[in-house]
């Protein structure tokens, strides 16, 4: 990271790619470049003038602000809007101060840009990160009241981003909604402002904070990638603004139409990070980046090898007492599960969805003597225990509600809605979100466990806060409030891992991950359905934190029936899970999933801490291919959905192999050159639809 006095420019500097901003004359910093080194040397000279927003932009067409602001001619989106107490809009920036820090061994480089407002006592921080080892540069923003009078803080977004000029400009994101989370959509950018956006007060399934822009050539391995990710699990927003000049730029942060926030003298907010990375591989190379980030700088625990879960949900429901969960657990241990995870139905009157959400007491009806035997078989069994927990919501129809119906998200004067026939804790309250860590912390404390799912099946509805003065801040200080809480408990409990669920895939993001080890993808477990699911998940998410169960066939969501074989090839390509009835299947069907357990338990290494690829295929079929870091081992995962009269088995290019190598297949006992599976290798499926294969190679 350095400052070029003479220019006036930062240039922020990461492996293979560069950042270069300035400030304009009238205060304002501004993007200047971001790219390769080639393309960002290229303006480096030219600073501001070749830049967007040069001073000959027509009625500021073209401005490209770091953090844009309402006052002058930006017609633009705003990441910042802020009114003072005599009624004065938006920001004036005097000039700009900076500090470079670096951390140990120049591991990273952090820039803090500092402005002032030239009439106002109001302050902001743009903050910049970069590692040695990672091209996501990671931005937020924090902004300060210095003087007297509140300050209303309509939108602070963590940061803006913009593009080069291109030849057109392509976006690709992931839509979807409860069961088909994570479906990728891919189209030309259009001349207007394009929101993603979540105002349900979590991450949501129907969009998520993730966006890549090319200039439409790119493809899976070849070709220039811009993509942002927001580390946030309450609402967002991004705003991408394609102008009528051609210049793309887009904002982003929490808090969807406006954060509604007082800033009070003396206070500061501060945003979530707002990553970003420039590739040049394609999508391919910048999902393989974002795994890479997850892993250096994200997830808590990115060395662990994840557990072989067993989860009771699809296979007793709301149905679970201490017998039948021993017999499952029972069951689970002779297949070689490795963590028993009791779910929905466990505490206070809960025997379906409409009672007992808040009531944290063990259901005397299903488990007499507490949770205590059952904990303690499952240990003895060789099994973690882990154990669901809803810690945000409540039923009307529970003791807690009953004792606190104000502890609830709601408006004076309004029905209240019920989603679920539950409603949403106010964590925004310290006397909730306290209650809530100390029976958290009592329950993980006195029956030794040692992993929670932790979902949130509602979104937030009829936000308000009665009696506080500010109640708009609720949508942030909920969401601050979970993440302190997950944090303390793991600080707490150093063995406790925890699962993100929020009625299957709805909060997977960058804050999440930071507090939790991995996320139930989703509520659909058809596998092939899943197939599309996982592809949209690995954008950014990588293997570890991206659970999948097998479940029973007919699927319960789609009546798909499946091979058990296909199933455990979906779910082998993530973190492996089960979720049937295990006690109804048969004796065979008990073996042939033991036998794939094992052979996950000798693959995992390779697809929870390797690098993924998705090779391009031939014959109706698609396939991952996870490499080790070193190269020497590999696995190659490849399904068929519906097989045709004549068609080849397909051909999978594993362009990752070395092309001077020999591989073994393990299972098989064969050699393969790396040059012909470079070109193609031919996949054997099994007959009929639903065919799937998994090799796994060792460099010879
Ligand atoms: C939604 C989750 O995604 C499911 O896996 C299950 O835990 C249910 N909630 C329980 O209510």
């Amino acid at each position: 990271m350095t400052y070029d006095a003479a220019r006036g420019t930062w240039l922020l500097t990461t492996p293979d790619t560069r950042y270069l901003l300035r400030t304009d004359p009238d205060g304002s910093p501004r993007h200047v470049a971001w790219g390769t080194p080639e393309a960002v040397a290229a303006h480096a000279d030219a600073g501001a003038l070749t830049s967007p927003g040069n001073a000959n932009s027509f009625a500021g067409d073209g401005v490209a602000d770091e953090l844009g602001i309402e006052t002058g001619a930006r017609f633009g989106p705003a990441g910042l809007q802020v009114r003072f107490a005599d009624g004065t809009r938006g920001a004036q920036w005097g000039p700009a101060a900076h500090e470079i820090s670096t951390g140990p061994d120049n591991s990273d480089g952090h820039l803090v840009i500092r402005l002032q407002d030239r009439r106002y006592p109001l302050s902001a921080e743009l903050h910049y990160r970069v590692y040695q080892d990672t091209d996501v540069i990671e931005r937020w923003t924090v902004l300060a009241n210095d003087g007297h009078e509140p300050i209303s803080v309509g939108r602070l977004d963590s940061a803006a981003w913009s593009l080069p000029r291109l030849t057109d400009y392509r976006m690709s994101h992931v839509v979807g909604g409860w069961n088909h989370e994570f479906q990728p959509r891919r189209g030309q950018v259009p001349v207007a402002e394009t929101v993603f956006t979540s105002r349900r007060g979590l991450t949501g399934h129907q969009a998520n904070p993730w966006l890549a822009i090319d200039d439409g050539t790119a493809d899976e391995d070849r070709g220039a990638v811009w993509s942002t990710a927001l580390a946030w699990s309450g609402s967002w927003r991004i705003t991408l603004h394609r102008d009528p000049s051609d210049r793309v730029t887009w904002t982003g942060g929490f808090g969807h139409e406006g954060i509604g926030w007082t800033l009070a003298p003396g206070q500061s907010l501060a945003t979530p990070v707002f990553a970003g990375l420039h590739t040049t591989g394609g999508f391919g190379g910048a999902a393989r980046a974002w795994h890479d980030y997850v892993r250096r700088h994200v997830s808590p625990t990115p060395h662990e090898d994840r557990p072989v879960v067993y989860n009771s949900w699809e296979a007793t429901g709301f149905a679970v007492d201490e017998a039948g969960q021993l017999r499952l657990a029972e069951a689970a241990a002779g297949i070689g599960i490795e963590l028993f995870v009791l779910d929905d139905g466990w505490f206070g009157g809960r025997r379906d969805d409409t009672a007992g959400l808040g009531d944290w007491q063990p259901y005397p009806g299903a488990f007499p003597q507490g949770l205590e035997p059952l904990v303690e078989k499952v240990h003895q069994l060789g099994m973690r225990f882990g154990l669901w927990v809803e810690p945000e919501m409540v039923n009307a129809d529970s003791d807690l509600y009953r004792a606190h119906p104000d502890w609830v998200v709601h408006t004076p004067n309004r029905d209240p809605t019920e989603l679920r026939h539950q409603l949403m804790l106010n964590y925004g309250r310290a006397d909730v979100a306290e209650w809530a860590h100390q029976w958290l912390d009592q329950l993980v404390r006195e029956y030794g466990i040692d992993f929670l799912k932790w979902d949130a099946n509602r979104a937030v509805t009829d936000a308000g806060w009665p009696g506080h003065p500010d109640p708009d801040r609720l949508w942030i200080d909920h969401t601050r409030a979970v993440y302190r809480i997950m944090d303390q408990l793991r600080a707490d409990h150093p063995r406790l891992r925890i699962e993100a669920c929020a009625g299957g895939g709805g909060r997977a993001d960058l804050g999440v991950l930071a507090r939790t080890d991995q996320v139930w993808t989703s509520d659909n477990t058809d596998p092939v359905d899943r197939l599309a699911i996982q592809h949209g998940f690995g954008m950014v998410f990588p293997a570890e934190v991206m659970a999948a169960w097998v479940t029973d066939s007919p699927n319960i969501a789609t009546g798909r029936t499946t091979p058990l074989r296909f199933r455990f090839h979906v779910s082998m390509a993530g973190a492996l899970g089960i979720g049937g009835k295990l006690t109804e299947w048969t004796p065979d069907e008990l073996e042939e999933a033991a036998g794939f357990v094992a052979q996950y338990k000798r693959i995992r290494h390779v697809v929870q801490h390797g690098v993924l690829y998705r090779p391009s295929t031939e014959g109706r079929s698609t396939a991952v291919h996870y490499a080790s870091a070193d190269g020497a081992e590999h696995v190659v995962i490849a399904w068929r959905t519906a097989t045709g009269f004549g068609l080849p088995q397909p051909l999978v290019r594993l362009s990752a192999l070395d092309a001077e190598a020999e591989y073994y297949d393990v299972d098989r006992d064969v050699r393969i050159s790396g040059a012909v599976a470079r070109t193609g290798l031919e996949v054997e499926l099994p007959g009929g639809d639903y065919g799937s294969a998994l090799l796994h190679l060792r460099r010879v």
